[in-house]
């Protein structure tokens, strides 16, 4: 599969589908050089209800017929903003977007609310399966001990976990997500988009190799392949 960041948490994860995650970009200072209109997408994945994982959402869908996979809070809300061509989870639930790639949300430590402050339900994570290979999507969180169960039952390629600190993990404890995820392949999110979650990236990956662990901290506009 084909991997595109594009900055802060969103990704193009291109398979048998085309799948955006958390849509924040022409919105974010650091990725002004992307062109959203250029973004085809079959789906968005949407892991809770803050601005800085949907505020682009009308932009994308203004050139795309995707359909939105989120938790049911958020998608009652979008669909009040005009997004209706959605499906809504709650935890423990799997979407099936094909017959060889599926997502199942797993619940997250973190808070959700909409833009206009209401209600947007609990975060969550994703844990995304296609063409043979598992990738964890963190979406934003702490540190917690339920990612020791999702590293039990699955197998995880790649993790995109969060490592900026001050809303999230910090680079310290997503090292420790890891291990407990059993992945030694992190792709590292939610940094730098803000002054309160800059990061040293050479501090960050030198910490993870002394651990074995291999932490990419990819430039905006990156594609990577898996
Ligand atoms: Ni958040
Ligand atoms: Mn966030």
């Amino acid at each position: 599969m084909r991997i595109t960041f594009y900055g802060h948490n969103s990704f193009l994860l291109e398979s048998d589908v085309s799948i955006l995650t958390d849509p924040f970009i022409a919105s974010n200072p650091k990725a002004q050089h992307i062109l959203m209109e250029n973004i085809k997408a079959d789906y968005v994945l949407i892991t809770h209800g803050h601005a800085d994982h949907l505020a682009d959402l009308d932009k994308i869908m203004a050139h795309n017929d995707a359909k939105i996979i989120t938790m049911v809070e958020v998608a009652s809300w979008l669909a009040k903003q005009g997004h209706s061509h959605s499906h809504s989870l709650n935890f423990g639930g799997t979407y099936e977007f094909s017959g060889v790639t599926s997502a199942k949300y797993v619940q997250a430590v973190h808070s959700s609310s909409m833009p206009d402050g209401s209600y947007g339900g609990h975060p969550g994570s994703f844990i995304l399966k296609t063409e043979g290979k598992t990738i964890f999507i963190a979406g934003d969180t702490a540190l917690h001990s339920d990612l020791k169960l999702f590293g039990a039952l699955n197998d995880i390629d790649l993790a995109i976990l969060p490592i900026g600190g001050n809303y999230t993990m910090d680079s310290e404890d997503a090292l420790h997500a890891a291990k407990f995820l059993n992945c030694s392949q992190i792709i590292g999110c939610h940094y730098d988009s803000f002054p309160e979650i800059n990061i040293d990236h050479q501090a960050a990956i030198k910490l993870f190799k002394s651990h074995q662990l291999d932490l990419q901290l990819l430039a905006i506009g990156t594609i990577i392949t898996l």
